[in-house]
């Protein structure tokens, strides 16, 4: 593999580690220790390796972590109770409930039910209200806060870009057009939210100069969908058969990443390139959650 245009999100993920432990070792000094709960309901394989890897991420960085699971036919009123005590409990200063949740549970509901000050997923309509109106303040994302990051930290010109968003869901799509439209250092771009009903995506992509995919369709972006010297950004995560596999599947991105980087001119790995970076985003929520509640006590 070329190595010369490649955004190496494991390398920027330590940056931002180590940025994250510094400010744990001061809350620790302080007397407070960061805490992330997580509640996970039923037995989804991708959502259990996910939370797994968050927790062993938590552990190295000094964060306490436990995670609550329910199961599967847990009513939605079980779901929303355990919220109501971890929202109480001091203690807790981070609280994620992972998705996709099981189909006879609202997930807007539950979403809402965490509290906004603990909610470092930043799904609350309260949170995903502040990051539309460009407030601050309020908890990102922590998959388009990631790959901002990466763009940021990359040297990547967002400012005035034409930046095409494959993919219109609420925890990638909506919010990466949200934070790169602001008048604002590091967005000020030009978006383009393409979705399943878009007509000819591939004249939008031509002409990005950042394409983000995040759609969840394998190998969707081709090497003649993207302009040459284009930043390319592969959000997708998708299973595919694959009887030579161990499990019998492989998981490949949204991007046909052989075809596509020699064209690009930057371009995430994947893996290796925004998943490390949705964690170090939510550990780094997790101190600023801590910070922020120890702040409110101490007034
Ligand atoms: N499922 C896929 N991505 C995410 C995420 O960022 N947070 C939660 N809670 N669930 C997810």
């Amino acid at each position: 593999m070329l190595t010369d245009n490649l955004i190496d999100g494991r390398a920027i993920a330590q940056e931002v580690h180590a940025e994250t432990e510094s400010r744990v070792a001061s809350l620790k000094l302080a007397g407070v220790e960061p805490s992330l709960m997580f509640i996970r309901v039923g037995e989804d394989p991708a959502s259990k390796v996910y939370v797994g890897m968050k927790e062993r991420t938590a552990a190295r960085l000094g964060i306490r972590s436990d995670t609550t699971v329910l199961p599967e036919n847990t009513p939605e009123t079980g779901l929303l109770e355990l919220l109501r005590k971890l929202n109480a409990d001091a203690s807790v200063h981070g609280v994620l409930v992972q998705a996709p949740l099981p189909v006879h549970i609202d997930e807007t509901n539950v979403f809402s039910a965490v509290s906004p000050a603990k909610d470092v997923d930043g799904f609350h309509p309260l949170n995903a209200g502040k990051l539309m109106l460009g407030e601050g303040g309020g908890f990102v994302p922590c998959t388009p806060g990631g790959v901002h990051e990466l763009l940021i930290r990359s040297g990547v010109t967002i400012e005035g870009a034409d930046v095409v968003i494959l993919g219109r869901g609420n925890i990638v799509g909506k919010p990466m057009a949200a934070i790169l439209c602001q008048k604002a250092k590091y967005a000020n771009a030009t978006i383009t939210l393409c979705h399943s009903r878009s007509r000819d995506v591939a004249k939008y992509c031509r002409r990005a100069d950042i394409i983000i995919a995040a759609m969840g369709v394998a190998g969707f972006v081709k090497a003649n969908m993207v302009k040459p010297g284009a930043t390319v950004i592969d959000v997708g995560v998708n299973r595919v058969d694959d009887p030579a596999a161990e499990k019998g599947y492989r998981l490949v991105g949204d991007v046909d990443f052989a075809a596509v980087q020699p064209v690009a001119g930057k371009i995430t790995p994947n893996p290796g390139g925004v998943g490390p970076m949705t964690i170090a985003m939510l550990m780094r929520n997790t101190v600023r959650a801590a910070e922020q509640q120890t702040d409110e006590c101490a007034r």
